[in-house]
């Protein structure tokens, strides 16, 4: 029984920006009021870890252990903890669902207060430290999750309980990629029926939001990278269009438009200021709306002609799908147990904390959808 004593364990520390991830022993602390240990046993890598890891994102300040897309089983829980109990199977959350800001009152938003000014914006606890140290150190945390560690501490709403029947070395892409992607096709854009649909960039996340399109009954689901590889998964998800835009002579709206008509909905799922504004251009007159998922660089401004808004087209964005994670994954959950979420098929490696650098190069070099760490 650990619960109440600090847990050794390993864990990936990332020292500074653009420096390897370096696996060290780590003190876990117990948790305080309001919080959860959790042993990770397994977490996704994604690529805003690697965006972080170069410090471009989020305001990420070093050292830190970084990791957000987990699953695990609650070791042991703080003070005043009443949603779960040790034993439980959880799905970490970096969006939180405090259920007490003024976001997490209305119904149909998800970005709880906590994520833009609690102290997770800071990667602290609320007592404005954190739970891991090393060499003395204290370790920040990375979206109040850091899974890249065999242990760590949330706190309760950082959380969810899920059915212990689902695997989860599968049930973690629920902690992140796929539901940023398919919600944003299901519920931020809530796409109609016989809609033209283009995504840009097919990753974990744009693939996920190719097959909420699909799953929302898009007549054309139009799929924009520039890795040739990814033609063949694109069209097992439901991808109808593969385009490279390195074979697109001319502007990118005119030969969408000339080819499909219009296009209704725009994805961006890459996080490139360059394709942010180029699917907006590209979205229809009238009635397009354009979708922000990829997290561009922070110091980036978008530079856009207002006239796309004067002839009626939206600009929106989300994080994790629009879902209210902790009344919400627990739902998808029994979705992927019904045999509706084909989570298995983003799954492409499987490595160990350990080779977290290769599953970073693998990612980078376009080889991978999504790379599961498994801790034993
Ligand atoms: N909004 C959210 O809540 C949220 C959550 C998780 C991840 N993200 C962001 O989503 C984005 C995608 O993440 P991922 O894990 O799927 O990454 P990924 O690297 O697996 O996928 C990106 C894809 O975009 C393609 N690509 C890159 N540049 C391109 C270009 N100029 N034109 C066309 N295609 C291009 C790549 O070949 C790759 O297939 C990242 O910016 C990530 O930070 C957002
Ligand atoms: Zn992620
Ligand atoms: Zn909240």
């Amino acid at each position: 029984m650990s619960a109440g004593e600090v847990i050794k364990c390993r864990a990936a520390v990332s020292w500074g920006a653009n420096e390897p991830l370096v696996m060290e022993d780590v003190e876990v602390a117990p948790p305080k009021a309001g919080e959860v240990r959790v042993k990770i046993m397994a977490t996704g890598v994604c690529f805003t870890d690697i965006s972080a890891s170069r410090g471009k994102i989020l305001d990420v300040h070093f050292p830190v252990v970084l990791g957000h897309e987990a699953a695990g089983i609650v070791e042991s829980v703080g003070e005043g903890v009443t949603t779960v109990k040790e034993g439980d199977h959880v799905i970490t959350l970096f969006l939180p669902q405090c259920k007490k800001c003024r976001v997490c009152k209305l119904d149909d938003s998800n970005t709880c207060l906590e994520f833009t000014s609690g102290s997770q914006s800071r990667q602290l606890m609320a007592d404005e430290t954190t739970r891991i140290t090393c060499k003395g150190k204290q370790l920040l945390q990375f979206l109040g999750v850091s899974s890249f560690s065999e242990y760590t501490v949330l706190k309760e709403f950082n959380l969810t309980k899920i059915n212990p029947a689902a695997p989860l070395d599968i049930a973690c892409l629920l902690s992140c990629g796929f539901p940023t992607g398919y919600g944003g096709s299901v519920k931020t854009a809530a796409v109609k029926p016989d809609s033209v649909c283009a995504v840009w960039g097919l990753g974990g996340i744009g693939l996920a939001t190719v097959l909420g399109c699909k799953h929302r009954g898009a007549k054309t689901v139009i799929g924009i990278d520039l890795n040739d590889a990814k033609r063949e998964i694109a069209a097992e998800m439901g991808v109808t269009d593969f385009i490279n835009p390195k074979e697109v002579e001319g502007p990118m709206d005119k030969y969408l438009n000339d080819k499909f008509g219009c296009v209704d909905y725009t994805f961006e799922c890459i996080g490139n200021m360059y394709t942010v504004k180029q699917s907006l251009e590209c979205a229809a007159i009238g009635n397009g709306v354009c979708v922000l998922i990829g997290v561009p660089p922070q110091e980036m401004e978008l530079n856009i002609l207002p006239i796309h808004f004067l002839l009626g087209k939206k600009l929106t964005g989300e994080l994790f799908g629009s879902f209210k994670g902790v009344d919400e994954v627990p739902l998808l959950v029994e979705k992927y147990l019904d045999g509706k979420l084909p989570l298995d098929k983003f799954i492409t490696h499987r490595i160990k904390l350990e080779q977290v650098n290769e599953g970073f190069d693998m990612m980078k070099e376009g080889k991978c959808l999504r790379t599961v760490i498994k801790n034993e």
